[in-house]
């Protein structure tokens, strides 16, 4: 397995488009989850419509783009990544008529929308799969998918030692005793990337969905395509601790690499600069970088951001590793504190009162930073991470790891308005996930009516970055301050119209006040500050942006 630090190619950044728009650069893109955003159908589950229905939600917001979780036909093994027809829209969710008309109605308000695809996998009820089951070992239907004899002297041994992301093997025996791999669930059985055909096939699937009005990709475990050549064993088990953080023969392989540039290539035969964003766990910032370099993808989710402790020194260092690696391509830095995949942050950063602290100033830092930022449905309310979900609607797969990282309690579903559950999510069978009767203070109604609520605190954000020459692309510049604190501004480049105009960013950190020097006007704060003569005393947990 080679993987030997990637060639940046710096000089081909240059050379991309003059004049471009490049809205992807500094775009915050939200991402809906669509099973828990809204229910139009009644039937608990959110809905394609429903999304439709609170678009203006999104653009008073102020966001610019949305990102759309699976709505493709699946059995929903995974919750739609188990996708079983790429062309079509589950019922569950609605319709292709209602695809375009959610286009249609996010561009109407200037948002762009991009959705997933799902290339690593498809559900085991695709009919590529049916075909590959019924086929004979060696046949043209098995050769899109990764089927191998087993091991021992009857092959009833997997055919190497990886586990499933899920926990468990990642081989499941067909009935005619040949094993199939998959990463993820069984129902999710891995294609082979090495097979014409599966290239073919998505190409097509990528045009389908472009020609039908999207602005872009989510491209789903963008790093999995590939496999080390003779699919070696890891050599050791609990490789769940080792994603994102380790090499693997399964993951961030550099033939995958292969499959992006050619996607590129795609992407910009079309016009209006359709966007792919790499879901790529890779063990440094430096190998995710990789997955934007000039002819590959756009952006990529900066995950070791989301993973760093809230803690002021780890903070700095990989905010400065992902400036330095994503500059070192070309690209912009893509942040993201929460996704329906991990802990939500509010829980991450410590939970109750102080978790919530340190989520609102983690917004300010976040969307202060150079680049691109993605906000998870939910976080602009500061929800926390459900933890007492029952039994009984605990559904996501990865539960059978046992390492208490189910995905349910960053999966229930939002509260808009109303005093009691469902407040608002549907209007008809409980929801499927039950929201929190606590959640009554935190619906969009309620903290729409109050200025100083986790909703009022983005949507002023949103507005200051859309505003302030000196936020979205661009650098930074670090300010000396003291210990537990980032200090950095921002300050407009050439061309902005706002030449030299300042906005200055403090985030305390720290467990104790810290008194820090603002020279300017203070424009936000996450809680309260006190101001006097060009220095701010931040409370411990709070940011401030000032502008100069
Ligand atoms: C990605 C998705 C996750 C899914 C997995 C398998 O990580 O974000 O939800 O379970 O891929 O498709």
């Amino acid at each position: 397995m080679t993987q030997d630090t990637l060639p940046a190619t710096a000089e081909a950044a240059s050379t991309a488009p003059a004049g471009a728009a490049r809205w992807w650069r500094d775009a915050v893109i939200y991402q809906v989850y669509v099973r828990s955003f809204a229910d139009s159908g009644g039937d608990g589950v959110g809905d394609l419509p429903g999304v439709r229905s609170r678009l203006p939600y999104l653009a008073e917001l102020g966001v610019d783009a949305l990102w759309i979780t699976p709505f493709y036909v699946s059995p929903m093994a995974d919750f739609g990544y188990d996708v079983a027809d790429h062309r079509d829209v589950d019922p569950l969710f609605g319709t292709i008529a209602d695809v375009r008309a959610l286009v249609a109605g996010a561009h109407a308000l200037g948002l762009r929308v991009i959705v997933d695809v799902v290339p690593n996998h498809t559900s085991d009820r695709h009919a590529w799969f049916e075909a590959a089951r019924a086929a004979a070992p060696g046949s043209a239907e098995r050769a899109r998918y990764i089927v191998r004899d087993g091991r021992g002297p009857d092959g009833s041994l997997p055919p190497n030692d990886w586990e499933s992301v899920f926990g468990g093997p990642a081989w499941t025996r067909l009935p005619d005793g040949q094993w199939y791999l998959h990463l993820f669930a069984s129902g999710q059985p891995d294609l082979n990337w090495e097979n014409a055909e599966v290239h073919a096939e998505f190409e097509g699937i990528l045009r389908f969905w472009l020609d039908l009005g999207v602005d872009g990709f989510r491209v789903d475990v963008a790093h999995g395509m590939a496999k080390a050549p003779g699919l070696p064993d890891v050599g050791r088990a609990g490789q769940a601790e080792m994603l994102g953080t380790a090499a693997l023969p399964y993951f961030d392989q550099d033939a995958v690499h292969d499959v992006h540039r050619a996607w590129r290539r795609l992407l910009d035969s079309y016009g209006g600069e359709r966007i792919g964003v790499a879901e790529a766990w890779a063990p440094t910032p430096e190998r995710i970088a990789a997955y934007t370099r000039p002819d590959e993808l756009h952006q990529a989710f900066n995950f070791h951001y989301l993973t760093a402790p809230w803690e002021a020194s780890a903070l700095r260092d990989v905010v400065e590793e992902s400036l330095r690696t994503a500059e070192a391509v070309g690209a912009p830095a893509t942040w993201v504190l929460s996704n329906h995949d991990v802990k939500r942050h509010v829980t991450r950063y410590g939970g109750g009162e102080r978790g919530l602290r340190r989520a609102r100033a983690a917004a300010l830092l976040t969307l202060a930073l150079p680049g691109s930022a993605y906000v998870y449905q939910g976080e602009e309310l500061g929800l926390p991470e459900v933890l007492d979900l029952p039994a009984e609607f605990l559904r996501d797969p990865q539960h059978l790891r046992g390492d208490g990282t189910g995905r349910d309690g960053c999966r229930v579903p939002l509260p808009w308005e109303g005093d009691e559950p469902p407040f608002g999510f549907g209007a008809g069978a409980a929801p499927w996930l039950p929201i929190p009767a606590g959640w009554r203070d935190l619906t969009v109604a309620a903290q729409s009516a109050d200025p100083g609520s986790t909703l009022a605190l983005y949507r002023e954000a949103l507005r200051i970055r859309r505003e302030h020459p000196a936020l979205g692309d661009g650098r930074l510049r670090w300010l000396p301050g003291p210990p537990g604190t980032l200090l950095f501004v921002r300050e407009a480049e050439g061309g902005s119209g706002g030449e030299g105009r300042l906005l200055g960013c403090a985030v305390n950190a720290s467990g104790r006040p810290v008194r820090v020097p603002a020279p300017g006007s203070p424009l936000l704060a996450s809680g309260p500050v006190r101001a006097d003569g060009g220095h701010v005393e931040l409370p411990p947990d709070t940011a401030l942006w000032w502008d100069a």
